[in-house]
C-alpha cells in the first residue's frame, strides 16, 4: 500500500504555491517552444496556458495522489494533461460564438490577443497535446502500467467530450434565455465543469497504488461534489465579485441570460447550497483520515475563493 506520511507537512499556502510553480514550469517545458513553426500557433498556445490560473485541477490531482502514494513525476504529467484540456475549454468558451469574452486571467482573451482562427486551433492543439502527454512513456513506474495508462486516456476522453465538458457547454449554449429546472442546471454544471474536476481527482489517484473499492467510490463521490461546488461558486462570484478581482468580466451570466444557481434560486440559497456541497464533499473524505488533509484544505479553498 501507500507509503506512510512522513514528518511535518507544509502549510497549505506553501504547498499550493509549490504545486503551482511546479505546474507552470512543467507546462512551459511540455508545450512546444514559441519559436517552433508554426510560431504564431505555438505562441498562442503558450499564451493561453502559461502565466495565470489558479491551477485548481492540478492541485486536486496532487492532493488525490496523496491518497494512493503517487509519484510526483506521474502527478505532474496527468496534471498538465488536465490543465491543457481546461485551458483549451477556456479559449473556446471565450470565443464570440460562445460567451464572447474579452478578458481572461486579467489579460485579453486568446482570440482578442491573436485572432479567432488561431484561438480555435489553440483549443484543438491543446486538446491533442493533453492526450499526447497521457500516452508518454515516462508516465509509469511501479504503479502505472500500460493498462492503467489506457484507463487514464479513456477517463480524460470521456470527461472532455460530449458526455463531459463539451456536452455541458452544449447544454449551456442551448439554455441561454431559456428557463431550465434545477436538475437540468445541475446536470449542465456537472458536465461543463464537474467532469474535468472529477477527472483531475481520479487521475491523481490513478497515479499511485490502487484504492479499495470503497475508497474509490468515496473519492468519486467527493470529486462529483467538489466539481459541482466549483461551478456554484463560479456562478456566485460572477455576480458578487469585481472584474478586477476576477480577471474576467463580472456580471456576464446575467447579461447573457445564462441560467445559473444564482438566477434560479437566488444568491442566498446559492450560498447555502455551496455550504451543503462543501459538507457533503468533506463527508466523503472521512474514510481517508489524515491522508485526505490536502483535499479537505482544497475543498475549503474552492468554497472560500475570491476569484
Ligand atoms: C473557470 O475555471 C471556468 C470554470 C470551469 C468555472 P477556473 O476558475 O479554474 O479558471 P482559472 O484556471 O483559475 O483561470
Ligand atoms: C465555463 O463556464 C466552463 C468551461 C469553460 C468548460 P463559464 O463560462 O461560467 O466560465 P467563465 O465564467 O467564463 O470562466
Ligand atoms: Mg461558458
Ligand atoms: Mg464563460
Ligand atoms: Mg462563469
Amino acid at each position: 500500500m501507500s507509503a506512510p506520511l512522513t514528518g511535518e507537512q507544509q502549510p497549505f499556502p506553501d504547498w499550493m504555491q509549490s504545486v503551482q510553480t511546479r505546474i507552470e514550469a512543467a507546462l512551459a517545458r511540455l508545450l512546444p517552444p514559441a519559436e517552433a513553426i508554426p510560431a504564431l500557433l505555438h505562441q498562442a498556445m503558450r499564451y493561453a496556458s502559461l502565466g495565470g490560473g489558479k491551477r485548481v485541477r492540478p492541485l486536486l490531482a496532487f492532493a488525490a495522489g496523496e491518497l494512493s502514494g503517487a509519484a510526483p513525476q506521474n502527478l505532474e504529467i496527468v496534471s498538465c494533461a488536465v490543465e491543457l484540456i481546461h485551458a483549451y475549454s477556456l479559449v473556446h468558451d471565450d470565443l464570440p460564438c460562445m460567451d464572447d469574452d474579452v478578458l481572461r486571467r486579467g489579460r485579453p482573451t486568446c482570440h482578442v490577443e491573436y485572432d479567432e482562427p488561431t484561438a480555435l486551433l489553440v483549443g484543438d492543439s491543446l486538446q491533442s497535446l493533453a492526450f499526447e502527454l497521457l500516452a508518454r512513456e515516462d508516465l509509469g513506474g511501479a504503479a502505472v502500467n500500460a493498462e492503467r495508462q489506457l484507463a487514464m486516456v479513456r477517463l480524460l476522453a470521456v470527461a472532455s467530450g460530449s458526455r463531459g465538458m463539451a456536452g455541458g457547454q452544449a447544454i449551456d449554449l442551448a439554455a441561454v434565455g431559456e428557463s431550465i429546472n434545477l436538475p437540468e442546471l445541475e446536470l449542465m454544471h456537472a458536465l461543463k465543469t464537474g467532469a474535468l474536476i472529477r477527472a483531475a481527482v481520479m487521475l491523481g489517484a490513478l497515479c499511485g497504488d490502487a484504492l479499495s473499492t470503497e475508497q474509490d467510490a468515496a473519492l468519486d463521490r467527493f470529486a462529483k461534489r467538489a466539481g459541482l461546488l466549483f461551478q456554484v461558486v463560479d456562478d456566485i462570484l460572477d455576480c458578487t465579485a469585481s472584474t478586477a478581482t476576477l480577471g474576467k468580466t463580472a456580471g456576464k451570466d446575467a447579461a447573457a441570460e445564462k441560467p445559473t444557481y444564482v438566477s434560479l434560486v437566488g444568491l442566498e440559497r446559492a450560498r447555502e447550497f455551496a455550504a451543503e456541497l462543501r459538507s457533503q464533499a468533506l463527508e466523503s473524505l472521512v474514510i481517508f483520515g489524515e491522508r485526505g488533509r490536502r483535499l479537505i484544505e482544497l475543498t475549503d479553498f474552492i468554497t472560500r475563493r475570491k476569484f
